[in-house]
């Protein structure tokens, strides 16, 4: 299959603002990306930088943009994402620095990883033989496990994009693996430690890590995992717990998000008023304020069933 691949080509030493390359490629009709890549490198330019190691989806080199999403490269088929003779635009993944051409530095990637303290942290004295785990906990664990630390998931965070502070997704799916690993002795220091600022609560749920991953560890559902389990353990004061108590509460309440009533809820008073009003004026001259008060809803009692139905 022929298509054209456009390549983003940058060298920091070298240039000081990055260009696109487009080299034409013929492919066999299951050729991935990533053939077409190696492909330009041994017969059109030798220049050309890019991770890659297994060729199975297994090693987690290859991710890059492909299209505008974090995918990996050797496993998105050239056919199942363009016609014959289309461009598929390449880039290097997203929210980290371009060493040269596609090559992202993934330091911020592990930084964050080590962060979370990814091993087992058992207290007391170990056993006389293997420390045995039921088989509901390993299958509750082992979709975190399956997680090649690709960084698809972080190149493509829309919360990372605006904080490097935050954890981010795959450290935070790592952290879910640890916590919830009945052989780890720490799961109290390590829940107090993951709702601080730039942890569980700073995700804002926008399913990017999840629609990226390739290996359906859905970071989203981890990092939802150990909210429930950190308010479950009683770390409910900071003001992301506060923040999703509150949202349910008024949603149960009057079958509606009042926006006010939860930045008062999540803020108190006070707060709210010196921290939001900025962005209240703000939100008010462009016309996008949430109206202050709501009108009652008459179906509310729906979805006060609902609530009661899952026992909330
Ligand atoms: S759901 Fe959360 S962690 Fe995942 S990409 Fe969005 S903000 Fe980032
Ligand atoms: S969670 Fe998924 S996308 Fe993120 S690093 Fe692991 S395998 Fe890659
Ligand atoms: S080369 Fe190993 S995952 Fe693509």
């Amino acid at each position: 299959m022929r298509a054209t691949l456009r390549v983003r080509r940058y060298d920091p030493e070298t240039q000081p603002t990055p260009t696109y390359k487009e080299y034409p490629v013929d492919l066999p009709q299951y050729g991935t990306v990533l053939d077409g890549l190696l492909d330009v490198r041994d017969r059109q330019d030798g220049t050309l930088s890019l991770r890659c190691s297994c060729r199975s989806a297994i090693c987690g080199s290859c991710s890059m943009r492909i299209n505008g999403e974090a995918r990996l490269a050797c496993k998105t088929l050239v056919n199942k994402i363009a016609s014959p003779g289309e461009t598929i635009t390449v880039e290097p993944m997203g929210n980290m620095p371009v060493i040269k051409d596609l090559v992202a530095d993934m330091t911020l990637f592990w930084d964050k990883v080590r962060a979370v303290e990814p091993y087992l942290q058992p207290v007391g004295p170990a056993p006389e033989r293997e420390y045995l785990v039921s088989n509901e906990a390993m299958e509750r664990l082992t979709v975190a496990m399956n997680c090649i630390m690709c960084g698809a998931c972080v190149s493509d965070c829309t919360v990372l994009e605006v904080d490097k502070t935050f954890l981010g997704p795959a450290a935070l799916a790592k952290a879910y693996r640890f916590v919830d690993d009945p052989r780890d002795g720490r799961k109290m220091e390590r829940l107090e430690k993951y709702t601080q600022t730039s942890g569980i609560w700073d995700c804002t749920r926008c399913n990017m890590c999840v629609q990226v991953c390739p290996k359906g560890v859905a970071p989203m559902e981890r990092i939802m995992q150990v909210r429930s389990m950190a308010m479950e353990a009683g770390f409910n004061k900071t003001r992301g717990a506060r923040h999703a108590s509150a949202f349910a509460e008024i949603v149960k309440e009057s079958g509606r998000l009042d926006e006010m009533g939860l930045a008062l809820k999540t803020y108190g008073f006070f707060k709210a008023g010196f921290t939001l009003t900025g962005i209240g004026l703000r939100a008010f001259f462009r016309n996008k304020l949430p109206p202050l008060f709501h009108r009652p809803i008459a179906t509310a009692e729906n979805v006060r069933r609902l609530f009661r139905r899952l026992g909330v």
